[in-house]
């Protein structure tokens, strides 16, 4: 009880944050149906964010994560923003928590942060992917985010639907979602 106090003191200046960056749901999080027979290989690469929930009030653009296999069968994470015009890259690691449920991954940006949630709801490897984290807090409420990835940084209007019609299908509120910037890229860097 008391480990779980202590957890939950560090967890709330996350979640602060997030908490104000978008409407808290009531209840605990959904239970997402999540990508059967999940192949971490084939997920590991370059993934560029073009849509995702919540909108964010200082939003970077050219957002984008690529993920490398290590030897140990974690994934090292580089995400990277164009914010303010500068180049801003985060480093984290990405594992499989569960053989049994492969497309729950979790991802941490620091030693001393647990993992939070990264499930993979949908993907085919190589075009899309939907990626949904959810945090219970204090079994009150839930906050949540979604992310449309793609292995480039544009992706049919058609799989952007179909990718928010597999969110709402699964009881997740995606109704503040977002496009992400993805223009002038490449120029910049
Ligand atoms: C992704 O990371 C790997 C390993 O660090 C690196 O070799 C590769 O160039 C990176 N790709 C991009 C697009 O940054």
């Amino acid at each position: 009880m008391k480990k779980m106090q202590v957890c939950l003191l560090l967890l709330l200046p996350l979640l602060l944050p997030q908490i104000k960056a978008q409407v808290p749901h009531w209840g605990p999080c959904p239970e997402p149906a999540t990508q059967s027979a999940f192949n971490f290989k084939l997920f590991m690469g370059r993934w560029f964010e073009i849509a995702k929930l919540p909108a964010q009030f200082e939003k970077g653009r050219c957002i984008e994560t690529n993920f490398t296999l290590q030897f140990d069968g974690t994934a090292r994470v580089v995400s990277s923003e164009i914010l303010k015009g500068e180049l801003r890259t985060i480093e984290g690691t990405a594992v499989v928590e569960d053989q049994k449920n492969p497309a729950k991954l979790g991802i941490s940006f620091s030693y001393v942060l647990p993992y939070t949630p990264y499930w993979i709801l949908s993907t085919d490897y190589a075009n899309f992917a939907l990626v949904y984290s959810c945090t219970d807090v204090l079994r009150l409420f839930h906050v949540d985010f979604a992310w449309i990835l793609a292995r480039g940084r544009t992706l049919p209007a058609a799989t952007i639907n179909h990718g928010k019609e597999v969110f709402a299908k699964n009881n997740i509120d995606i109704s503040r979602m977002i496009s992400s910037r993805q223009q002038g890229c490449d120029k910049h860097l």
